[in-house]
Formats: C-alpha cells, structure tokens, sequence
C-alpha cells in the first residue's frame, strides 16, 4: 500500500501531478514536437510509434503500479496558462528502512529550456517528496559534463557531497555521478515520517 499525499501542486506557473488519461493529446504533442536533441541527456523528439494510445496507457498503468509499490513516483508538469506538457519531476528507487530517502529525477522539455520551470518544478517535486511521501533525504546523481543540471541542482541549494565512481550503467558504459543531496530539515519541513524497527 502507498503511504503517499495528493502528489499534486500547483506552483505560480505549473501544475505537477500524475499522468491522467485524459493527457493523452498533450502527452503525445509535446514528445513529437520536441526540438532536435540539444546534448547527451536530452531526448529530443519520440516517433509516431513510441506516441501511441497503447503506448500512453501501458505508461499509465506502470507508474500506477511503480507509485502503488511505493517504489517510484514519476509527475508530469504543465504550464498553466497553455495547458502544455513542459516535463517530468521523479522521485526514483524510494528507500524506506532506515535511509527513507529517493534519487531526484528531472526533465524539461527542450522548447522550455532556459524560463525557470526546471526549478519550479523541482521545487514542487521536493515539497511532495517531503511531505506527501514523508522522505527524509534526497539525492540528484548529475554527470560532471551536465552543466545546465549542475546549474539547476545548484540554484535550488542542493548540497554537493562528492563523486560517486562509475555509479550507473549509462548510454553503454558505467558512468560517474557528482551527488547533491538535501534533507527535509534543509526545506524548513519537520521530518513525520516512521521507521518501522527492524526483525531479527
Ligand atoms: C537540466 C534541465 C532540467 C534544466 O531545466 P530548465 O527549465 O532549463 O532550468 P531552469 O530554467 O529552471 O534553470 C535553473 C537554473 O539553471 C540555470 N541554467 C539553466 N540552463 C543553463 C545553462 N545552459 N547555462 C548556465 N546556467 C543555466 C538557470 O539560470 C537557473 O539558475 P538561476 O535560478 O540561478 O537563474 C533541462 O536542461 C533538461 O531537462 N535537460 C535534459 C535532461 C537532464 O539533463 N536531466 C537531468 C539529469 S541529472
């Protein structure tokens, strides 16, 4: 069973909440009008085939069932004014136990680069990471060369703790990771979560 809140803001520009099926079209415009890929960790634009209402709702039913096992929690961002789907913010491989911690993910689509709402978003993702699914601690593992990442990590205060070595299998190949990190305490939110004691 999930422990989690409402996982949804509304910021002053954006709204942050779960994929709903209702998102199918705006889902589907944002990916296929995507601008060229502008580095290594932007995805660029998706194919008609990896667009379609099958694939939305298979998308649908696995972050369903990834929030429901309390494991991963993936939400997609909205610009207010236009409706438009701009990115997504995650909370990924949620430890409970004693860590009660995530890795923090983000993405932006590139058309929407540059105009803040990484930052927002992130800031909203970190408020429903500490209070909706009551985490201690998180974490953004950013290759040393993903310099608008580190500018985004740094703007918001996150704490860089060090480099992680050859820390994930990316793009074929096992890669480094600068950490940053950030607790509860450090957003001005009283820790209310539980560590369940351990059995023998
Ligand atoms: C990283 C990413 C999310 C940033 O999104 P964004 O909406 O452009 O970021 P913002 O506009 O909120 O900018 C956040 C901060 O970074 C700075 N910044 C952003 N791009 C920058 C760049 N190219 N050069 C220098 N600073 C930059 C901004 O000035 C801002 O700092 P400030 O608040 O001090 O002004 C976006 O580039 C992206 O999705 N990249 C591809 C996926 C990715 O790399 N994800 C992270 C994997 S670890």
């Amino acid at each position: 069973m999930t422990r989690a809140g409402p996982l949804r803001r509304r910021t002053r520009r954006l709204e942050v909440r779960p994929l709903a099926p209702r998102d199918y079209a705006r889902w589907r415009d944002a990916y296929a009008g995507a601008l060229p890929k502008r580095n290594a960790w932007d995805g660029g634009p998706r194919g008609a085939a990896a667009l379609t209402r099958a694939r939305f709702r298979a998308l649908l039913a696995e972050r369903a069932r990834r929030r429901a096992a309390d494991g991963f929690y993936d939400l997609a961002v909205f610009r207010r004014d236009t409706g438009e789907l701009v990115g997504t913010v995650s909370a990924m491989d949620v430890l409970r136990g004693l860590a009660q911690s995530a890795y923090l993910g983000y993405s932006i689509l590139n058309r929407h680069w540059r105009r803040g709402y990484g930052k927002e978003a992130v800031r909203a993702m970190l408020d429903v990471a500490f209070r909706d699914l009551r985490l201690h601690r998180v974490e953004a593992g950013v290759e040393p060369g993903n310099r608008r990442s580190i500018a985004l990590a740094r703007s918001l205060g996150l704490r860089r703790e060090g480099l992680k070595r050859r820390a994930v299998f990316l793009r074929g190949r096992w890669v480094d990771l600068l950490m940053y990190s950030a607790t509860c305490e450090e957003f001005g939110i009283r820790w209310t979560g539980r560590v369940r004691p351990r059995r023998a």
